[in-house]
């Protein structure tokens, strides 16, 4: 099957059809209020890659804005396994539910509105490249709301800081988000690094608990690593030996520089390496 923009499979509000066949009400609270959770779930040749934690972030997310899920945790990966691309090497499943189509525009609460939900899925290109060349980082102040452990598609801030890379000429590089004098997050992945010899990454009172930060973490345990979930401020940062950052498309991400200052060698370090090839272990 050869997948164009329009015709890769969608499942909408109950049923399966073509993305292009997805008609989405005006009035439906995730589009007017970005009153939604969405969850992305990497996919390697067919094979979710840690499922059951998306899909329990996916119910957590859910109800702590008070959306009822429409069906069970158990539920979700018979529902989109219908829409996986075929013979894709690598893909991202994209699962959005948001409150509901209230044939109304109002901010208060409406009653008995049943949620939307849309599934598709679209490949990717992981980077499988071991020599990364890193990238370039800038600290930026973190402008989003105090509930950034909610996985909500009202994205304005985290746009917002991409759109200051790109005014300053930097649309490539990625931002470093400091909240009361700590360097938590980027604006779409996690946050760590490496001094001594020790890892830190930021704790997840106020910051998206990323599915591939755990598996990191996790496989740095396992290879006797001292992991510390402490946010560093911008001065330990920027005296790491290493940086990086994670997320579910990018995987393991190295910061070669920050503010222009050089980090450790100024290339992806030996921490990142090894964690890096033992991620990709994972996909197997
Ligand atoms: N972004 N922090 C933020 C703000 C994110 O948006 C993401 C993921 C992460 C990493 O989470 P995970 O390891 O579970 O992908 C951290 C995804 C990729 C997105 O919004 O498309």
């Amino acid at each position: 099957m050869t997948y164009k923009n329009n015709n890769i499979p969608a499942f909408f509000n109950g049923s399966y059809m073509t993305i292009d066949q997805v008609s989405i009400s005006p009035f439906d609270r995730g589009f007017l209020l970005g009153d939604s959770i969405y969850e992305v779930i990497p996919v390697y040749a067919g094979r979710m890659l840690a499922g059951d934690k998306h899909y329990r972030r996916l119910m957590d997310g859910l109800q702590s804005i008070g959306i009822e899920s429409p069906y069970t945790q158990a539920d979700w990966p018979g529902i989109a396994a219908p829409v996986l691309l075929d013979n894709e090497a690598a893909q991202l499943l994209y699962i959005q539910v948001t409150r509901g189509d209230e044939q109304t525009r109002k901010h208060r609460f409406p009653v008995e509105v049943p949620p939307t939900v849309l599934i598709f899925s679209i490949p990717f290109s992981p980077p499988v490249d071991e020599n990364h060349l890193g990238c370039a980082a800038h600290v930026q102040d973190d402008l989003r709301w105090q509930r950034c452990n909610v996985k909500s598609t009202s994205l304005m801030g985290n746009v917002l800081a991409y759109r200051q890379l790109y005014v300053d000429g930097v649309a490539n590089d990625e931002a470093l988000l400091v909240r009361d004098g700590r360097v938590v997050e980027a604006p779409s992945s996690n946050l760590f690094m490496a001094k001594g010899g020790v890892i830190f990454t930021p704790p997840i009172d106020n910051i998206l608990p990323g599915i591939t930060r755990v598996l990191v973490i996790d496989i740095a345990r396992d290879l006797g690593m001292d992991v510390r979930e402490e946010a560093p401020n911008i001065v330990m940062l920027k005296d790491a030996d290493e940086v990086w950052v994670t997320n579910s498309m990018e995987e393991l991400k190295p910061v070669i520089s920050i503010d222009g200052q050089t980090v450790g060698q100024g290339v992806p370090g030996e921490i990142w390496f090894q964690l890096f090839k033992a991620f990709q272990a994972l996909k197997a």
